[in-house]
């Protein structure tokens, strides 16, 4: 499985990265987020969505509603936050699979959660705090291969 490896180093590092994966991203691709509270899931979704077209302030976590959507870019964002999510049902209740085959990418904070729902051509991305404005990235998948 391709695998592809980047050292954060500032917000501005990040953004980098975000615009690497906008550059690469294709519609149908699903990407989950694997990382702490606080390790930038978040973040990237925002750095991403922007190099996209979105304004930044347009990108705020949906952890109350699950799902936002940012569509102002070149492709449109599915963003979700399953932490609260109760169950396997609530996700799919959501009508998550039909996202999948949407044409925009699909972005899932928690994803791990829902590791065992998601297509198998779904990429992983792992976020790990490595210092207070370091974080070690982690992307696992069809996505890897690409950038
Ligand atoms: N290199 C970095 N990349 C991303 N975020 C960083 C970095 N350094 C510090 N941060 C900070 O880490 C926090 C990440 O928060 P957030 O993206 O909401 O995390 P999560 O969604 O994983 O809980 C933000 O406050 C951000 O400013
Ligand atoms: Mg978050």
């Amino acid at each position: 499985m391709s695998q592809f490896e980047f050292t954060s180093r500032s917000l501005a590092d990040t953004d980098r990265l975000g615009q690497q994966i906008a550059t690469v991203a294709q519609p149908g691709d699903v990407l989950a987020l694997v990382g702490t509270l606080g390790a930038g899931k978040t973040r990237l979704v925002q750095a991403i969505a922007t190099a996209l077209g979105n304004s930044p302030e347009a990108v705020t976590s949906p952890t109350f509603v699950l799902v936002n959507e940012y569509t102002a870019g070149r492709l449109a964002v599915f963003h979700f936050d399953v932490y609260r999510l109760k169950d396997d049902d609530e996700f799919l209740e959501l009508g998550a699979e039909e996202y999948f085959d949407r044409d925009g990418i699909t972005l899932i904070e928690w994803g791990d959660r829902v590791e065992h729902l998601l297509p198998e051509w779904a990429s992983v991305v792992t976020i790990e705090l490595t210092d207070a404005d370091e974080r070690q990235v982690v992307v696992m998948g069809d996505l890897a291969a690409r950038l």
